[in-house]
């Protein structure tokens, strides 16, 4: 449906425009953003007034938010999450367009599985962007045909979720892939160590002790490949230690071109919300949550822009891998439709970091996978059919309290009231995402269907 409104009194926040107006009017017609102004009156058109009132901030308009990252485990494990549910939960986070990693079963490492996802993806709620694989089966021995992945459609190269790559096939995909312009994306954790620490476990993905100290070393690793390859763009996964910041921070004033993402949870749960929450396992995570120390580390380096982006690493499983016991459960949780929430609830970046929040979720994520990426420009243009996000960032929810989008619920926030709530996501001028109960569309928008 492509409705035609006006909003009245809101925020409009435009990173890229270098754009943060109070209080505008804006105008849609028929899934076309037509204008933005202080005062907006169209005969007949609906009006629906968001404008602050009793001290509250107010609703934001922006560009639709971008995901980095999210596992949308199509093929595979459908019972988990589909490519439609998962680009569904997308759209009610706000999220227009989201990365889909390559750790599926089959992984994503050959031209023609990232042309059939691809394919797949075309109709799903908002943009979904593939991933290839760096290396196939995401082994670490052989480098996928990299230039055929990006052909067939690949946004970006990596092999998350692993990081089993030597530094010699590094280097040779971070030269491949910024030759097309892409970035490589490291799930910066050392394999190689976590796999002796871990000695007697069966699998390096889901074993429990992952020490600070494993991540220090792959980013180390992986900024050295960077320096040595004399080209292309990396990207480092949901980092999580004072200590990785600290390393960026110096390669970046070294001029390198490397760019970070840190996720909503390692913002914001260094520590259970309330109470640990039931099964344990659901604050079991690769990285896993740290200490306070790093938890502030990440937030001072998200809003200082030392950390570009926020990314979910929504990462679905079902109930049965999560419900068993710590060591043997399956790691990661969902993030979607709860990211704007938690970074303004729990991860500081509420009040006055709405505007840095809003840039690490729009123009943060299109820097790091680089303009050329097949990426589409997170910026509101008028006169085009809107890709955009209307959200409260005072509204508050209960997580669960209304059926998520996803298939699955392993989130430890799950019962927790946060505070910030997405009210409509756009893409292409259709609604994507509607929240009924907290904006109302007037009969004669949906007329408009
Ligand atoms: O906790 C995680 N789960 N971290 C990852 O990097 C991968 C993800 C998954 O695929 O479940």
């Amino acid at each position: 449906m492509r409705p035609t409104f006006v909003l009245r009194g809101v925020r409009v926040l435009d990173p890229l425009s270098g754009r943060d107006d109070e209080r505008r009017d804006v105008w849609f017609e028929d899934g076309r953003l037509l204008a933005i102004d202080a005062r907006i009156d169209k005969g007949g058109v609906a009006v629906i007034d968001l404008d602050a009132s009793g001290g509250r901030h107010g609703a934001v308009l922006s560009p639709g938010f971008i995901d980095l990252h999210a596992h949308l485990r199509e093929p595979g494990d459908p019972d988990a999450e589909t490519v439609s549910s998962g680009a569904r939960a997308a759209a009610a986070g706000g999220f227009t367009q989201v990365v889909a990693m390559a750790n599926t079963d089959p992984p994503i490492d050959a031209p023609e599985r990232v042309a059939e996802a691809c394919a797949h993806a075309g109709g799903a709620a908002v943009r979904v962007l593939q991933v290839a694989a760096l290396s196939r089966g995401l082994s670490g021995s052989e480098l996928t045909d990299i230039r055929g992945c990006i052909a067939a459609g690949a946004v970006a190269i990596s092999d998350d979720g692993r990081n089993a790559a030597t530094p010699r096939l590094l280097v040779d995909a971070l030269r491949t892939a910024g030759a097309s312009a892409r970035a490589v994306l490291v799930h910066p954790e050392d394999e190689e160590a976590i796999a002796q620490i871990n000695n007697a476990h069966g699998s390096v993905v889901r074993c429990a002790q992952r020490p600070p100290g494993t991540e220090s070393r792959a980013v180390d690793l992986a900024i050295r490949a960077l320096a040595h390859a004399g080209a292309g763009r990396l990207h480092l996964q949901h980092l999580s230690t004072a200590e990785s910041v600290e390393t960026l921070r110096r390669a970046r004033d070294g001029g390198l071109a490397v760019t970070a993402e840190v996720t909503p949870h390692h913002l914001g749960m260094w520590q259970p919300v309330a109470q640990p929450p039931e099964p344990a396992a659901l604050l079991k995570v690769n990285p896993p949550l740290r200490t306070e120390h790093d938890r502030n580390a990440m937030v001072h380096a998200l809003r200082e822009g030392v950390i570009d982006a926020v990314a979910t690493d929504h990462a679905p499983h079902r109930r049965v891998e999560k419900g068993a016991d710590y060591d043997s459960a399956a790691p990661g949780m969902i993030g979607l439709e709860t990211a704007l929430a938690a970074c303004i609830t729990i991860g500081g970046m509420g009040g006055n970091w709405l505007p840095a929040l809003v840039e690490r979720l729009t123009a943060g994520p299109y820097r790091a996978l680089g303009a050329g990426s097949g990426v589409f420009e997170p910026r509101l243009h008028t006169g085009e059919p809107a890709t955009c996000v209307v959200f409260d960032p005072d509204a508050e929810w209960v997580v669960g309290a209304e059926p998520s989008a996803s298939r699955s619920s392993n989130t430890p926030l799950l019962g927790e009231r946060l505070r910030g709530k997405v009210l409509l996501t756009l893409v292409d001028g259709r609604i994507a995402y509607h929240d009924a109960s907290r904006l109302q569309l007037a009969a004669e928008t949906a007329a408009h269907a």
